[in-house]
């Protein structure tokens, strides 16, 4: 038996040190080591293998474009490019109960209702409760198959047997071990060797395997980033807890793109596909508010309308505050500097707080526009047309730029029942005039900032008359 050196393994990035310490050389962490078991590298009364040879090949082979495999959910079929590539795996991380069970097993009843064989392992729940779940969504009748495994190397020889199943769940992979590694379930050493293990089962078998991975309080997913670079995909599954609407992103994709967003809303029986975001996102506006503003964004190819929600009030404090959710903390410092030092909008003595409705997160700097009319519109206390969209970047100088896909965004805000957009001047030579919408072009900060405080004055004196 070959001898196993005890190994401390920091649960935040895997580094591996051979005695304790209270803080991670590697990532910083404190109270992340813990003594873990070494892998065994060596199988015991078995000499080291010689190489064997392979042929080697020109990249000027026949590529045929990786089949893929529709699982019928559209908007999750949106996020992975198209479909299952198979063989592949994927990592699906979420907060608790944010719905990645529910999300799953939809999907696998999809594919399975096609005469595809499915497989859902559930380390966390029963059997029973897994049922009972399929049954509250109305897919009891569906041919997925279920157990209750955490044993690696059992479930492998068990969708070994018969047909390979087409889809793989594994739920979690926190749950899931190996004989392999001596570790406890959850361990930095135990998940990687599981992850491994049911990598080795997917490109072998040609099966598709979805592994659940948890959330640490920081956003993370838990044990080893090292899963992350192992599979080949990394989705994640979002939402406010308190509202319906939860979004899936790809953070990596090795065989799509990773700007596309699924929209799913969360009811009584399951998750709904939304297959037009806006009308969500845009449900329930407050018209006539003053610190609002409809932002027209892109997200992946998907144009999508979101409400910027601005909220500018005075300040006691020596040092105002500035909160941001849904939106980039830097660039909202980046518009009120914009605003103070060009436009002549003074700030210091505010607080400001900045929101995207609906618990989406914006990450175009085309959103500087909408962002910044929301917070004059505040400021001013003076409501924008409910009817108008913005988008817009912002640079330093003050000056409004033009973005990409216009056209897209103005035909989208059409479609909504919008009438205006206030807009950069150089996007109407993308051929968004013939949209049908009035456009209002701004080429500075300056010009827009006016034109709000001109609407503030105006409805004061209609106000007086
Ligand atoms: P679940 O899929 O178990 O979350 P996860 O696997 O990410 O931990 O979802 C649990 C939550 O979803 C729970 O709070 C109840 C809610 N839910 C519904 O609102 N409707 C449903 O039909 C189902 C199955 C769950
Ligand atoms: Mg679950």
């Amino acid at each position: 038996m070959a001898r196993r050196d005890p190994s401390f393994i920091c649960q935040n990035c895997g580094a591996a040190y051979t005695r304790w310490q209270g803080k991670c050389d590697a990532c910083g962490e404190w109270n992340s080591i813990v003594e873990e078991a070494a892998e065994r590298t060596k199988i015991p009364g078995r000499a080291p293998r010689k190489g064997r040879l392979f042929a080697l090949e020109s990249l000027t082979g026949n590529a045929q474009d990786a089949p893929r495999l529709a699982s019928g959910v559209a908007e999750f079929d949106r996020v992975t490019g198209g479909g299952f590539v198979p063989g592949s795996v994927l990592l699906l991380g979420g907060d608790p109960g944010i719905g990645k069970s529910t999300l799953l097993i939809q999907v696998a009843a999809a594919l399975g209702r096609g005469e595809r064989r499915c497989a859902y392992i559930s380390g966390e729940e029963a059997v029973a409760q897994a049922r009972l779940r399929a049954e509250r969504l109305g897919l009891a009748h569906t041919q997925v198959e279920l157990a209750a495994e955490t044993v690696i190397e059992d479930i492998v020889a068990t969708l070994s047997e018969g047909r390979t199943p087409e889809l793989v769940v594994i739920d979690s992979i926190q749950t899931m071990w190996t004989d392999l590694v001596d570790s406890a379930p959850g361990t930095v050493t135990q998940v990687r060797a599981s992850a491994q293990a049911l990598i080795r089962f997917a490109k072998r078998s040609g099966a598709v395997v979805i592994l659940v991975g948890h959330v640490t309080k920081d956003g993370q997913i838990a044990g080893p980033r090292v899963v992350e670079h192992m599979v080949d995909a990394v989705l994640s599954f979002e939402g406010e807890g308190s509202q319906q609407f939860r979004i899936l992103r790809a953070l990596k994709n090795r065989f799509g793109p990773t700007d596309e967003i699924g929209v799913f809303e969360m009811t009584g029986s399951g998750l709904r596909e939304i297959a037009n975001p806006s009308e969500l996102f845009l449900s329930e506006r407050e018209l006539g508010s003053p610190g609002t503003a409809v932002f027209a964004g892109i997200e992946g190819s998907r144009p999508l309308l979101v409400e910027i929600q601005a909220l500018v009030a005075p300040t006691s404090l020596g040092t105002p505050r500035r909160a941001v959710v849904g939106w980039d903390q830097n660039r909202l410092s980046m518009v009120l500097a914009v605003l103070e030092a060009h436009c002549g909008v003074r700030l210091s003595g505010h607080d400001v707080y900045l929101n995207v409705a609906g618990g989406l997160r914006i990450q175009e700097p085309a959103a500087d526009l909408a962002a910044a009319a929301a917070l004059v519109s505040s400021l001013a206390n003076a409501a924008l047309p409910s009817d108008a969209v913005y988008f817009g970047e912002i640079s330093l100088s003050g000056a409004v730029r033009p973005v990409a896909q216009a056209a897209a965004r103005l035909k989208e805000a059409r479609k909504l029942g919008f009438a205006r957009a206030v807009i950069p001047e150089a996007a109407s030579s993308e051929g968004g005039g013939d949209q049908g919408l009035s456009l209002e072009f701004v080429d500075s900060l300056t010009a827009l900032v006016g034109e709000i405080a001109g609407r503030r004055t105006e409805g004061r004196r209609r106000g007086r008359m």
